[in-house]
């Protein structure tokens, strides 16, 4: 049984990762959210709920007790999200760490240049690639709701490919990294829908 941390956890992307982790898992999982009035449907007895900040590292590092994967599906102030969310696994010896980002941030998208609009993605990016953890990152295309499990992935280093991706395809690889021990740890994947 997995111990999975959720922050951010009304995310659009996490949202349908807490479905599929409670539908097809048995991973105990804590949503840690600054506010938990916004979560819907999710009375479950495997399900912890932390109100709590990213940014207020003592509260982080209380919630990394015991957890054996942290899911980061956060936006905003991601640099300092970064370091503090790598601080407090860190203290607590939680390794796995599975981290939300975007495509483009390494230019690899071909025809397309994003600029400093995405400079808060390349920099947690780095300061996550710079720590020791077992992270995976992954760098989605424009999410789409459509109701489709269909994803192609690509490494770093490789040109991105496609455009699109929905959200339950990102949730679901995010679920499946989750609870496969040694899957695509120290990568950063590139996620969109074949075309
Ligand atoms: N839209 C796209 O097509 C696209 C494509 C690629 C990548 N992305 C990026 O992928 C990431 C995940 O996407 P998403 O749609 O799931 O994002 P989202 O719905 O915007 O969720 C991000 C979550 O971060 C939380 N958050 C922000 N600051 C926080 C803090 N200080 N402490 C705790 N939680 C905090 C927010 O919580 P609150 O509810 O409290 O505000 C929100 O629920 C985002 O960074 C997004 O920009 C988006």
């Amino acid at each position: 049984m997995t111990n999975v941390l959720i922050l951010g956890a009304n995310g659009s992307i996490a949202r349908f990762a807490i479905d599929l982790f409670l539908k097809e898992t048995d991973a105990q999982l804590t949503l840690y959210l600054r506010n938990s009035g916004r979560l819907k449907n999710v009375n479950s007895s495997r399900v912890r709920i932390i109100e709590g900040d990213v940014l207020d590292i003592e509260k982080l590092k209380e919630a990394m007790v015991g957890q054996d994967v942290v899911y980061a599906n956060l936006a905003g102030q991601l640099e300092q999200m970064a370091k503090n969310v790598v601080e407090a696994m860190n203290a607590s010896d939680v390794n796995r760490l599975i981290w939300i980002s975007s495509m483009g941030i390494y230019g690899e998208v071909p025809g397309e240049r994003y600029s400093s609009i995405l400079n808060p993605y390349r920099n947690s990016a780095a300061i996550v690639e710079g720590s020791d953890l077992d992270y995976t990152i992954l760098r989605p295309g424009w999410f789409t709701n459509n109701d489709e499990i269909d994803y192609e992935i690509t490494q770093k280093g490789e040109p991105f490919k496609g455009h699109d991706v929905s959200r339950k395809s990102v949730a679901y690889l995010v679920v499946k990294l989750a609870i496969t021990p040694g899957m695509e740890i120290r990568r950063s994947l590139g996620v969109s829908k074949p075309e």
